[in-house]
């Protein structure tokens, strides 16, 4: 064939491959979430083979290991007891709780690592909403969004460097980001849950936490999150949903899920120019874990193919289950 353009000459050798690849995984991209409890020892999670509840011992020395693999940026969440869980989810600003110190004890043995938390109340609440549910059964947006701020400036004083509201209330990043201001906090950053879609694949991490909606009191309690997340067949909406996050001073906007949402990755990299976060979720791993426990897939293979997907739809960062083991095939090479 007479063909001018052949597009496998660049292909030809792993040199060539090299010089021509226009997107790369580091280390650095990760954000690796933790799971922390009260109990003495590390237990692990049916639906997350790999993953486990750590002791705060078990935390500390967790993090070193995701430090030396080069790993700069934790996100942590609680297993609380059901005996501190509540209707308005107090527990959540309590200075002394287990969220505090746990950053307080991490920036003492490890002060380098970023520490991002989240905000919402489901860990907290014993209806299992990220906001307080009311005696009609609806998620109060204005009566929550004040908890949250007070849940933010009780992380921001024990040390936490960037704020992640997870709870998708309307206006919460502006009364954050105002919050921390008004005690001092101007340095911490927001990184939002900017489009957070009312998913399935979250359900390992409910499992994980035990934070599913739930009927305890007498009241109607939504079972799902879908009068606040995004529904799922939205795209034009987490265009809305940036803009005001932007406008009320997020420093960071995140897609989540991720993997069935990177036409959405790839819209608010086009919109902002702000950092993107892909969040691979609980039910993403999972799944990848199952198929590679019965030899269907190659692990390695798809996880590193999938998170450098994250980037090339337009994502900076990904926040990853798999962060550690990636952390540790990209030096292996
Ligand atoms: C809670 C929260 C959830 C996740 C992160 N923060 C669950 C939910 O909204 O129900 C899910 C993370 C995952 O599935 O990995 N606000």
């Amino acid at each position: 064939m007479e063909l001018s353009y052949r597009p496998r000459r660049l292909r030809r050798t792993p040199a060539l491959r090299a010089m021509v690849r226009e997107h790369q995984l580091s280390a650095a991209d990760f954000i690796y979430p933790l799971f922390v409890h009260e109990g003495a020892s590390n237990e692990p999670i049916a639906a997350m083979p790999g993953c486990r509840r750590w002791s705060l011992e078990g935390l500390v020395e967790e993090v070193g290991r995701a430090w030396d693999l080069g790993i700069r940026c934790v996100v942590l969440f609680p297993k609380v007891a059901d005996g501190l869980k509540s209707e308005d989810g107090a527990e959540c600003f309590n200075e002394h709780g287990l969220i505090p110190r746990a950053i307080r004890r991490l920036k003492d043995t490890h002060p380098g690592m970023a520490i991002m938390t989240d905000v919402a109340l489901d860990p907290y609440s014993c209806d299992g909403h990220d906001g307080i549910v009311s005696a009609e059964g609806v998620v109060l947006n204005d009566e929550t969004v004040a908890i949250l701020c007070r849940q933010a400036v009780v992380q921001a004083r024990a040390g936490a460097d960037l704020i992640g509201p997870s709870d998708m209330m309307d206006g919460r990043v502006g009364a954050i980001r105002e919050a921390l201001d008004e005690e001092g906090f101007e340095h911490v950053g927001i990184i939002s849950y900017t489009a957070k879609y009312s998913s399935a694949y979250y359900g390992p991490f409910r499992e994980a936490l035990d934070s599913a909606p739930r009927a305890s009191s007498g009241k109607p309690i939504p079972g799902d999150k879908s009068t606040y997340q995004m529904d799922p067949a939205n795209s034009r909406e987490s265009i809305l949903e940036a803009q005001l996050d932007e406008s009320e001073g997020a420093d960071i906007l995140m897609v989540k899920p991720g993997l069935a949402y990177l036409d959405i990755i790839y819209r608010l990299r086009h919109q902002s120019e702000q950092p993107i976060a892909a969040y691979n979720v609980s039910g993403e791993y999972a799944m990848v874990k199952a198929a590679a426990e019965r030899g269907w897939i190659d692990e390695k293979a798809v996880v590193l193919e999938t998170l450098l997907c994250f980037k090339r739809a337009g994502a900076d960062l990904i926040l990853s289950y798999h962060a550690c083991d990636a952390a540790r095939w990209l030096r292996e090479g």
